[in-house]
C-alpha cells in the first residue's frame, strides 16, 4: 500500500471541486478526479498535470451504482486504500426559471443526498484501511435550519426547496455517519465554501472559486486532533445547523 495520501473528490471536472483537487495535489495529495462525463474528466487531469499535480480520473456519475464500483475497484487497485472522500458533486435545480416539480425535487435528492450516501458506502472499505481518514460532505448554509429565517429575508423570499431541503438532509447524513463511522476512525463533516462563482454559483457570487476551495481543503488538511467531528464548517468557523 502507498505511503502518499490519495483524495478523492466527485464532481471535480470544474467549479469547487476542481479547486480542491489543485490545492490538495499541490500539497501532495494524489488526486483522483470523479466525473460523470469521461472527457471532462480526463481534460481536468490533463489540467491538474500542467500545474504539477498527480491525478488520475474516474467516471463516477453518483447516482449509479455500477460507476461507483468500478471508481471502487480502480482505487483499490492502483492505491489500495482512501484516504479522503470530499462529497463535492451537487446540483440546484431550483433557479432553472422554470416552477419546481416533483422530477426536479428527485434529481436534487438523487444527486446531492443518495449520492453522498451510497459513493460513501462504496469507499468505506478502502477508507477503513488509512491510518486518517477523512469524508467531507459539500454542503451549504441554505441547508441550516438554524440560518433559514435570515438567509430568507437576505434572499428576498426567494425560495430554494430543492436544493436547500437536499443539504439539510445531507447534513443530517453528516451526523449519522459520523456517528457511525467513528469507531472505524473514519472522520466525517460538512463543509459549506461560501458563495463561490462557479457554474452553480452564478457570476453573481462575491468569492473566487480559490477562496471557496479553502473550507474543504482547509478540513482534509488540518491535524487529526483538532478535526471538528459532525459540524457545518465554513473557513475554520462553525455554522448553525
Ligand atoms: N458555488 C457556490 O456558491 C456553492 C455554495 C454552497 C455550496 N456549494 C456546493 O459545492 C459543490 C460544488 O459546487 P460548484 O459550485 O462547484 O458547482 P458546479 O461548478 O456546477 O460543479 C458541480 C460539479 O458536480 C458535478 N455533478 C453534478 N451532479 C452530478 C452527479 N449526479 N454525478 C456526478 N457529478 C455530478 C458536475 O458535473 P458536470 O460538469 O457533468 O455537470 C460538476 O462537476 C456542490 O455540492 C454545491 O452544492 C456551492
Amino acid at each position: 500500500m502507498t505511503a502518499q495520501k490519495i483524495a478523492l473528490i466527485t464532481g471535480a471536472n470544474k467549479g469547487l471541486g476542481l479547486e480542491i483537487a489543485r490545492q490538495l495535489g499541490k500539497q501532495g495529495y494524489v488526486v483522483v478526479v470523479g466525473s460523470r462525463d469521461e472527457r471532462a474528466g480526463k481534460a481536468a487531469v490533463e489540467l491538474l498535470a500542467k500545474d504539477g499535480v498527480s491525478a488520475h480520473a474516474v467516471r463516477l456519475e453518483v447516482t449509479n451504482p455500477d460507476h461507483i464500483a468500478s471508481a471502487v475497484k480502480f482505487v483499490a487497485d492502483k492505491f489500495g486504500k482512501l484516504d479522503v472522500l470530499v462529497n463535492n458533486a451537487g446540483i440546484s435545480l431550483d433557479w432553472d426559471g422554470s416552477p419546481m416539480t416533483a422530477d426536479k425535487m428527485r434529481k436534487t435528492y438523487d444527486a446531492n443526498v443518495v449520492g453522498p450516501w451510497q459513493v460513501t458506502e462504496g469507499f468505506l472499505p478502502l477508507l477503513a484501511k488509512s491510518d486518517d481518514a477523512r469524508v467531507i460532505n459539500h454542503s451549504s448554509i441554505l441547508g441550516s435550519m438554524g440560518s433559514v429565517q435570515t438567509l430568507w429575508e437576505q434572499m428576498g423570499g426567494h425560495s430554494t426547496e430543492g436544493y436547500a431541503t437536499s443539504k439539510a438532509a445531507l447534513n443530517m447524513l453528516t451526523v449519522l455517519q459520523s456517528n457511525k463511522l467513528k469507531d472505524k476512525k473514519i472522520a466525517v463533516t460538512a463543509a459549506h465554501p461560501g458563495w463561490v462563482k462557479t457554474d452553480l454559483g452564478s457570476d453573481a457570487a462575491p468569492m473566487e472559486v480559490q477562496d471557496g476551495a479553502k473550507t474543504v481543503v482547509g478540513l482534509v488538511t488540518m491535524a487529526r486532533e483538532q478535526f471538528p467531528h459532525a459540524a457545518l464548517l465554513h473557513l475554520g468557523e462553525r455554522l448553525p445547523w
